[in-house]
């Protein structure tokens, strides 16, 4: 018999393929949130300098079936798996896909942070530790 959760959590790191404009990123975001919704899938995309990093979590099938969305999506490459784990509870339960964009998507798009209200102390840790990771 199948758990009742099996919940999990996916990071990776990837690089847009030219730079995101500020529509650009409104679509992707729309396409990404209408699945996330309609399968339980919360969690954080990071884009910045190019570079995204992003961290879903939910039942495994379908994070894994976002994961197969987001890695056949032709707007990035260099698509890297950092992590895959089993979690017992979400950490962002209420963020359906909570974006942030960094210094450069601000600069060029001064709009944007009022939206997306810049990068809080949270998100740039977050990003730094997935940079790290990088390497
Ligand atoms: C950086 C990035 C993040 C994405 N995040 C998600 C996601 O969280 N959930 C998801 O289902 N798809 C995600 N995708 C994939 C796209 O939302 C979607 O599969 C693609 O736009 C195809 O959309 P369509 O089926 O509407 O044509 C992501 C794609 C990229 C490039």
């Amino acid at each position: 018999m199948p758990k009742a959760k099996d919940l999990v959590e996916l990071s990776y790191l990837s690089e847009a393929v030219s730079d995101m404009s500020f529509l650009g990123l409104m679509r992707l975001l729309e396409s990404a949130r209408a699945f996330n919704l309609k399968n339980g899938i919360t969690g954080i995309l990071l884009y910045d300098n190019q570079q995204f990093g992003q961290i879903i979590e939910g039942e495994r099938s379908s994070v894994m079936k976002a994961w197969k969305r987001i890695q056949e999506d032709k707007r990035h490459h260099r698509v890297e798996l950092l992590e895959i784990r089993e979690i017992t509870e979400r950490n962002f339960p209420d963020w359906l896909l909570r974006f942030y964009g960094g210094e450069t998507l601000t600069r060029d798009y001064p709009d944007f942070s009022e939206i997306v209200g810049g990068m809080d102390k949270h998100s740039l840790t977050l990003m730094n530790t997935m940079r790290a990771s990088q390497i």
